[in-house]
């Protein structure tokens, strides 16, 4: 990102509830999924999103942190998290539903009734693709950590230094982690986004995570969304207590503290990568899922 822009950009992200992996943290997902989805699924959803370019999915993947802040969708703000009231201090980390989703919902509730929406037969074509364009979202957020936390409302109202600037822990790993860490690629963020993918897709298919990508999907259970979305936000949940809140960085501790330093930075930055790739990744079996349920197209003809 360039400097130039940053004053417009803090605008935007300082809004209350700052929301999300940032712009890169998303397109990445989005483009990863749209790598790995089945080709009678990218045909499906190209159709219905009405784009046949590359970017048909990363185009649509911050819709709803847009919507999120438009009078209409402001209903929709608490569903891009879980505040999960555990204890890192006390390295006690979980996420219990009936205890941290709040009334108006959270991203466990928004993730299972998007999904409902998105595969129920009665859904019109706009709802349909108002329930993709969510789901490629929070799909994406759910595998932030500190969108399964409570503590200081995510990270959001917790002070900290980030090269030599005072920023909010929140941010740190949504926005300045990912962007550091990607510093060797394009300096335009979508583009960055699209190589960014590449690797993490090389990665995926036949580098470092080759041998463990199947354990990603081990907790997937198309017919039960609401455990698959509990399991993987328990997980996220869990690097709370062991990526960031490490050693000598506990929640009492971390105040102020220089994030940007070897030993906090690079065990975060591996985190977030595998973070990245977990959610592209996840992100194509469910939607390929969808569009199995909803594809009528000529499947012969096509393939
Ligand atoms: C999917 O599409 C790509 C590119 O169009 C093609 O090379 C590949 O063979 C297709 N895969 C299948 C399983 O049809
Ligand atoms: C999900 O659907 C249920 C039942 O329709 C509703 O009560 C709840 O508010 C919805 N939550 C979200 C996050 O959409």
């Amino acid at each position: 990102m360039k400097i130039s822009v940053e004053p417009v950009v803090l605008g935007l992200v300082s809004l209350p509830g700052a929301i999300a992996w940032g712009q890169l943290g998303h397109y990445t997902t989005a483009y990863l999924g749209s790598y790995f989805v089945s080709n009678s699924t990218e045909a499906y959803l190209k159709d219905l999103l009405g784009n046949t370019d590359d970017d048909y999915l990363a185009g649509i993947s911050t819709f709803a942190d847009d919507f999120a802040h438009s009078h209409e969708g402001d209903f929709t703000r608490g569903w891009h998290y879980i505040d999960a009231h555990d204890n890192p201090e006390a390295e006690d980390c979980n996420v219990d539903y009936k205890r941290d989703c709040k009334e108006g919902g959270c991203v466990i509730s928004a993730l299972v009734n998007m999904t409902e929406l998105a595969l129920n037969s009665q859904t019109s074509e706009k709802d349909r693709r108002f329930a993709v364009k969510m789901l490629v979202h929070f799909i994406g957020d759910l595998h932030q950590p500190l969108h399964n936390e409570d503590i200081s409302q995510g990270g959001t109202t917790l002070s900290v230094k980030w090269q030599g600037d005072e920023r909010n822990l929140h941010k740190v790993w949504d926005t300045l982690i990912p962007e550091k860490f990607t510093e060797h690629l394009h300096s335009r963020q979508n583009r960055r986004a699209l190589e960014w993918a590449q690797e993490l897709a090389g990665e995926i298919s036949n580098g470092k995570f080759a041998a463990e990508k199947d354990s990603w999907l081990k907790d997937f259970d198309p017919s039960d969304s609401f455990n698959t979305v509990m399991k993987w936000s328990n997980e996220a949940n869990d690097f709370v207590c062991d990526n960031v809140f490490i050693d000598n960085y506990e929640p009492s501790e971390i105040k102020g503290k220089e994030l940007s330093k070897k030993d906090y930075y690079d065990q975060a930055s591996s985190l977030i990568e595998k973070q990245i790739a977990r959610a592209g990744y996840r992100m194509a079996a469910w939607l390929d899922e969808i569009a199995r349920n909803n594809w009528h197209g000529q499947d012969n003809a096509e393939l």
